[in-house]
């Protein structure tokens, strides 16, 4: 049994806004974001889309093309849908505080009325932590074959825009795969699909990246004034710290538990936080820089939504080839970390 990716899709909002544009009214340059993170763009939605709408785009652009790749669905977009089994949303900025899920919300849209849906909530890592949920719950029943998995973020509205050192690292898009469950071997030769994953936490560090109001902890009480709506807080270096580590170790074990290195992989597929973030992993594992994807100039830290971004870019570019080796890794709130090692 094996869980293939057949088909991707992917969307950011058609609000561009570059370093510069940013410096007009923050003090910050052009300069400084680009050195410190490799950014120099993000995509913001605006007033009226939240993040299922996102989602919803991402994944019809997939079914767009699970419809070429699965001929039984007769090129129609509402068989797809309904051919779904699952759909699992990544997101840390759902909709909905809590309830409904964001993953509801799309399978309602979408009409994939056969299909469970649920949202993970695993920070940068959602989406790493999404794919091994989707095999799992494909693979304890029969009749499941499909899952959608979607990372999809609206992080410009839990953003303190006048906050430099987080608001410009953050922006809005979203990402998907259709993930099958086939009869292609998942060892020897011909293997196919994902080959294993690694998921882990380090919650002492949860204070590192974290939303603090709003939620049971500490919520807003009747007659309190907002001075700032719910946003992000982040310790930048910490996160960084854990990050390089959790991007190593993740990279090393993968390889080892699979009796692989890491010159039979094609690309590493990491979660784009900050491009120092991938040099200073690809120092400590001795790996050529180039081996890393790197968009994090066009769309800045997507949160969950980052990793099934440049998979999609990869993949409708010709850069991700049938048979390739990859790895994907995330690290990011809870402090959470992993990686999926997929052959594509
Ligand atoms: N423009 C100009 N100057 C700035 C800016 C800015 N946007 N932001 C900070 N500075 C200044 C600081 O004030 C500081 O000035 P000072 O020395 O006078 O005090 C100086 O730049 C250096 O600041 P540092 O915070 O030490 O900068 P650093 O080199 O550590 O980079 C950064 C900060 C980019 C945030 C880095 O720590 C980082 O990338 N951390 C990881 C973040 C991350 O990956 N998060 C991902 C998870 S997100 C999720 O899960 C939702």
């Amino acid at each position: 049994m094996a869980f293939e990716i057949v088909a991707t899709g992917r969307v950011a909002p058609a609000r561009r806004i570059s370093n510069d544009e940013l410096a007009k009214t923050l003090d910050t340059s052009d300069e400084w974001i680009r050195s410190h993170t490799g950014i120099g763009n993000r995509h913001i939605a605006d007033e009226q889309t939240a993040t299922s709408d996102l989602a919803f785009a991402a994944a019809q652009e997939a079914l767009q093309m699970l419809i070429d790749h699965d001929k039984s669905l007769g090129g129609s977009l509402e068989a797809a849908a309904q051919s779904l089994d699952a759909i699992i949303i990544a997101t840390a900025s759902p909709d909905y505080f809590g309830f409904p899920s964001t993953a509801c919300l799309v399978q309602d849209r979408l009409g994939a009325n056969k299909a469970a849906a649920m949202d993970v909530v695993a920070g940068c890592t959602g989406f790493i932590y999404g794919v091994e949920t989707a095999a799992g719950l494909l693979s304890i029943r029969q009749d499941r074959k499909r899952a959608l998995v979607i990372g999809a973020e609206i992080l410009s509205k839990i953003t303190d825009w006048k906050d430099r050192s987080t608001c410009v690292l953050f922006g809005d898009g979203a990402g998907a795969v259709v993930i099958d469950k086939t009869e292609a071997p998942v060892s020897g030769p011909g293997k196919r699909g994902l080959l294993r994953s690694i998921l882990g936490a380090d919650g002492s560090g949860g204070e590192h990246l974290i939303m603090r109001r709003g939620g049971t902890r500490n919520p807003y009480k009747q007659g309190e004034t907002l001075d700032q709506p719910p946003h992000i807080e982040m310790n930048g270096r910490a996160v960084y710290n854990f990050a390089v580590k959790a991007v190593t170790d993740t990279m090393e074990q993968l390889l080892q538990e699979e009796g692989l290195s890491v010159n039979d992989l094609a690309w590493i597929v990491p979660h784009q936080a900050n491009a120092r973030i991938v040099q200073a992993a690809a120092k400590r594992l001795n790996i050529p820089e180039e081996k890393f994807f790197l968009n994090i100039e066009e769309y800045a830290n997507t949160s969950a939504a980052s990793v099934p971004i440049a998979l999609d870019e990869m993949n409708r570019s010709g850069k991700l080839k049938k048979g390739d080796l990859i790895i994907t890794l995330g690290f990011g709130a809870g402090l959470t970390y992993g990686g999926n090692l997929i052959v594509w």
